[in-house]
């Protein structure tokens, strides 16, 4: 039988998702939306292009959440971007009622799967889809340390002049301004940036980074960015679906790992067909911790804004 994944919300995000789940033939898709008709049109404009672009998953639209049904992941992307000016904190409210409903949707129509959070604020949103949803804590995750950490390695290579394929990067903490870039755990073919970049460019390439989904909002004006965050979507869809047990950084539940404890918050783990299989413990310095517990500080206070 045909893999089965459901994204929620058409948009830009949800939209690319679906283009590139189907494109690497990951898996036919359930597109839904509330708003009338548009996820059928843009299912059915994704599944023609199939013949021509050489894939033949599904991409099939719904206003009716029951289509669900079936699907092993479903993709949270319902809910409102950010405007100019505006932090991804300042949406805790609007997007939180969402992702209640829309939660309890997956709930009722997809009980047995897996659920990946892209809604912003990142953390705090996937946090409310655990508890709303009462799913085992490894069943339910959020996409955002490979956002940031694709973000980090094309500032490095853009400063290098080097292919961005060669650059791999770590970015922990909260999907927010307090995202903790760690140049020790960054390299280009091996070799540790601290050991090709002064120290100077490195925190400029960091704050950078810290601010990158804002300079995209800057920039587009009316909305967030969505290329990246669906395709680091797809990397995790990919990585449950085919049980491929990547390590990469993601908003996990934790349990006093690094000295936090129950909150979810970017931190390197093992993706596999249990979904977060284990969370990995690096040895940080005292500055990479207290930067970590800092950021994870400010969304533990901002859980009482929608009541725990
Ligand atoms: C970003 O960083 C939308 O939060 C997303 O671009």
């Amino acid at each position: 039988m045909r893999r089965k994944v459901g994204v929620i919300g058409a948009g830009h995000v949800g939209e690319c998702t679906a283009m590139y789940l189907a494109e690497r033939n990951i898996a036919d898709v359930v597109l839904v939306d509330i708003i009338e008709d548009m996820p059928v049109g843009k299912g059915l404009d994704l599944s023609q292009a199939g013949p021509i672009r050489g894939y033949d998953c599904w991409v099939n639209g719904s206003n009716d959440f029951a289509d669900l049904k079936g699907c092993e992941m479903v993709v949270h992307t319902a809910g409102l971007p950010r405007k100019p000016g505006m932090s991804r904190e300042d949406l805790i409210t609007s997007n939180a009622d969402i992702i209640k409903s829309c939660t309890e949707k997956v709930k009722e129509y997809a009980p047995d799967a897996m659920i990946l959070m892209v809604a912003n604020p990142l953390d705090i949103m996937t946090y409310h889809s655990y508890k709303v949803s009462g799913f085992e804590s490894n069943k339910v995750f959020g996409q955002a340390g490979i956002l940031d950490s694709t973000r980090f390695r094309c500032f490095v290579a853009m400063e290098l002049g080097v292919s961005m394929n060669d650059v791999q990067a770590l970015v922990l903490g909260g999907h927010g301004d307090t995202m903790v870039p760690l140049p020790r755990y960054t390299t280009v073919g091996g070799i540790p940036i601290t050991e090709l970049i002064p120290e100077d460019r490195i925190q400029a390439i960091s704050d950078r980074t810290r601010t990158g989904g804002g300079e995209i909002v800057k920039l587009l004006k009316t909305g967030s960015a969505y290329y990246a965050p669906a395709a680091a979507t797809v990397q995790m869809v990919d990585s449950v679906l085919n049980d491929r047990r990547r390590v990469l950084p993601l908003s996990a539940h934790l349990t006093g790992q690094y000295g936090i404890n129950d909150l979810y918050i970017g931190v390197p783990a093992v993706l596999g067909a249990n979904g977060v299989e284990k969370v990995l413990e690096l040895d940080l310095s005292s500055d990479e911790l207290g930067s970590l517990q800092k950021s994870a500080g400010i969304y533990k206070d901002m859980l009482s804004v929608i009541g725990y």
